[in-house]
């Protein structure tokens, strides 16, 4: 029997809260699991940026990632070292890269979650190239914008195909509208899609592995108050269906860590942004939820370095569009969708591992959240976001929200 460190890296960029909390508590775990015969204990560090050697080993066995999507030495270092060394990362460096917002309606769509009618049209301008004039002249069809949107109907959305963090989106309530957004829109590729309207339910349900924690959301809120903190604000059915449906959707695309948002309208729940594989983690967004995120990422992560996970470049959509193809109606197929995502992120041994070998962690983690280094990592990121005159009170506001979480949790405790 052998006594081996598991390494886990974190790969960087503005994060401030939530590595002090990840790293201190692993710390504070101090685990010897033994696994395979041998005795694990973990280490974590942060990855630093630095050239690299294409034939150099990886000392890590599990990376969770926060630059791939904007950060390209990175990325090129994540796709080396899974090609040479089988690291593991969250998330899947090709899949992030390729797949936008439009390829995931487009699958979705296949697979049969009502996802509102969307088009894709052409961009407004263009920046010169040697073979756009041709290109255009010769293949660019004019277009009737009205007759697009009367088609879709009104409210309508327009935003960015590949869009993230709300840059670009308009409501349009009418013909003329659509005019004027689409003259402001530039370069960028638009997508026009149906509003949800009216809605009574926002929710973003975050996965992170086999972990869903499903968040009322409201988007007309401040930053710091749209991740509300009800708990009870759907039915059991609902939630057990919004989990199942970002669940399909993560195995899908290969994201370990991902948030969907659907919205509720007469009573069916509408994906309509679920390309977000680098969700929100820090404390002054999630608040009530961070601890959640924390030890979900704990568990995931340490399961993945301790069993040593291979990760699944291969994302076999055939048999999604199998079951895609066949004559069921949708809730059949999603079950089987679920079969399918439950294999590939390996939730029975998930469970099975965490039983025997976390179940402290609760505990731990409630003592945890009330200590100085918690109240410390929240002021450190509030430090960094918020103007002088308020650091004290949004402090003191977002410990307070994670304290409310403690006090929730010994109320669910028998
Ligand atoms: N089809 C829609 N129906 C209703 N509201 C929408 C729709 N699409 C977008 N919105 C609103 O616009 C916001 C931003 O759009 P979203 O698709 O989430 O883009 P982003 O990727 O930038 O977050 C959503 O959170 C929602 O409030
Ligand atoms: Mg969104």
């Amino acid at each position: 029997m052998a006594k081996i460190v598991r390494r886990i890296g974190l790969s960087l960029g503005a994060d401030i809260c939530w590595p002090i909390c990840y790293e201190a508590l692993l710390k504070e775990l101090d685990l010897e699991i033994e696994h395979g015969g041998d005795t694990l204990t973990f280490d974590v560090e942060r990855v630093f940026i630095e050239p690299f050697d294409l034939r150099q080993p990886c000392r890590y066995d599990v990376v969770i990632d926060r630059l791939t999507h904007w950060y390209h030495t990175s990325r090129e270092w994540i796709k080396k070292s899974i090609l040479t060394d089988d690291l593991y990362v969250f998330n899947n460096p090709w899949s992030l890269q390729s797949m936008e917002k439009q390829t995931t309606y487009c699958a979705m769509m296949r697979l049969g979650f009502p996802v509102p009618e969307t088009w894709l049209i052409p961009p407004k301008a263009y920046t010169e190239s040697a073979d756009l004039q041709p290109t255009l002249r010769q293949y660019a069809r004019l277009f009737d914008l009205a007759g697009i949107g009367d088609r879709i109907g009104y409210p309508l959305f327009m935003k960015p195909y590949d869009g993230g963090a709300w840059v670009g989106v308009t409501a349009i309530e009418d013909s003329a509208a659509l005019r004027s957004a689409y003259d402001r829109s530039g370069t960028r590729v638009m997508h026009l899609q149906k509003g949800v309207q009216p809605h009574d339910g926002f929710v973003r349900c975050i996965g992170l592995g086999p972990q869903w924690r499903c968040v009322n959301y409201d988007p007309s809120a401040p930053l710091h108050d749209r991740y509300r903190m009800d708990t009870d604000f759907l039915t059991t059915e609902e939630e057990s269906h919004l989990k199942k449906m970002t669940m399909v959707i993560n195995a899908f695309f290969g994201w370990d860590f991902n948030s969907c948002e659907a919205l509720r309208s007469n009573g069916v729940w509408c994906p309509i942004d679920f390309a977000n594989a680098c969700p929100d983690s820090q404390v002054t967004s999630l608040h009530f939820h961070f601890p959640w995120l924390i030890k979900a990422n704990l568990r995931w992560s340490i399961f993945c370095a301790a069993t040593k996970r291979r990760i699944k470049t291969d994302l076999n959509w055939r048999a999604y569009f199998d079951v895609a193809d066949s004559d069921r109606p949708f809730d059949e197929k999603l079950e089987q969708y679920v079969q399918i995502a439950r294999n590939r992120f390996d939730s029975d041994r998930f469970y099975e591992f965490c039983d025997k070998h976390l179940s402290h962690l609760d505990e731990i983690a409630f003592e945890f959240f009330a200590t100085e280094t918690v109240r410390q990592a929240i002021r450190q990121k509030v430090e960094a976001l918020f103007p002088a005159h308020e650091i004290e009170e949004f402090t003191e506001l977002f410990w307070s929200r994670v304290q409310a979480w403690r006090s929730h949790e010994s109320s669910l405790s028998p």
